[in-house]
């Protein structure tokens, strides 16, 4: 049962939109397209599944490397989800934030990033995070540059909460659940499990759940399921369960 008045961070990898588009004969970027239709309605449902912050891996450093087709459509298809529909959820309330290194971005789509992230200033619904240009290595050695131009040396006491603060989420809660979607399920008790770098300072205390469900077919429900099945109010964070009385 998930407690009122908690605003949990969930980090998602978005897997599986190749696999549901191959599935149906169509094209890769079909299976991109639908996967932003079921992205739409889940940031939408975010707020009444007590979620405040989410955080979604877009598009990895490592994504440049797929045919050109593809990454060419995936950045037309970013390009027009901002401009249209994320445009119209920081109307409804939404925050935005990008994750990622920018110099790598396409500088028309840093330009809407740039407008898009200070018009949703004091939206107050949903912190949403879109990494971009993404690599979870990339992000914690600016962050250690940031920090130590910024004065503070590694042996300060400060440096761990100002590294935390430098990296790309800034001094947000941290992730308590991170789910990726298109999973093999589980074989023989053995289940896989991949982060692909994605929050790897952030997540180090959350709850990881691997989902079969290729993410074109993620609903809210699903993530509501997802959510009080994963119960990060569990966990113990190193401590002891204590015996029942
Ligand atoms: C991974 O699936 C998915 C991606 C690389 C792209 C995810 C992008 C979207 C859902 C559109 C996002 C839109 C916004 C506004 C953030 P895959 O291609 O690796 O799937 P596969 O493993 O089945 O091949």
């Amino acid at each position: 049962m998930i407690e009122k008045n908690k605003a949990y961070h969930l980090g998602i990898i978005m897997d599986g939109n190749g696999r549901w588009a191959e599935g149906r004969g169509l094209s890769r970027l079909a299976g991109h397209r639908e996967g932003a239709q079921a992205l739409k309605k889940i940031v939408r449902a975010c707020p009444q599944m007590q979620v405040g912050t989410l955080s979604l891996f877009a598009f990895s450093q490592a994504n440049w490397k797929r045919d050109k087709v593809e990454v060419d459509g995936l950045w037309d298809l970013l390009r027009e989800q901002l401009s249209i529909h994320l445009n119209e959820l920081v109307a409804e309330g939404v925050r935005l934030r990008v994750l990622g290194d920018r110099e790598g971005i396409p500088p028309d789509v840093v330009k809407v990033i740039n407008d898009l992230e200070t018009r949703s200033e004091t939206g107050m619904n949903l912190l949403l995070n879109i990494a971009l240009n993404y690599d979870g290595l990339d992000e914690v050695v600016r962050a250690i540059n940031t920090t130590l131009s910024t004065g503070t040396g590694f042996n300060s006491p400060a440096f761990p909460s100002q590294l935390v603060s430098n990296l790309d989420t800034g001094p947000s809660r941290p992730v308590d659940i991170l789910i990726r979607t298109g999973m093999p399920q589980a074989k023989d008790g053995m289940s896989i499990w991949r982060s692909s770098g994605f929050l790897p300072l952030q997540s180090v205390e959350a709850v990881c759940v691997s989902l079969e469900t290729l993410w074109p077919d993620m609903t809210p429900l699903k993530l509501s399921e997802v959510i009080a099945y994963a119960d990060p109010e569990s966990r113990l964070f190193g401590g002891q369960r204590l015996a029942k009385s």
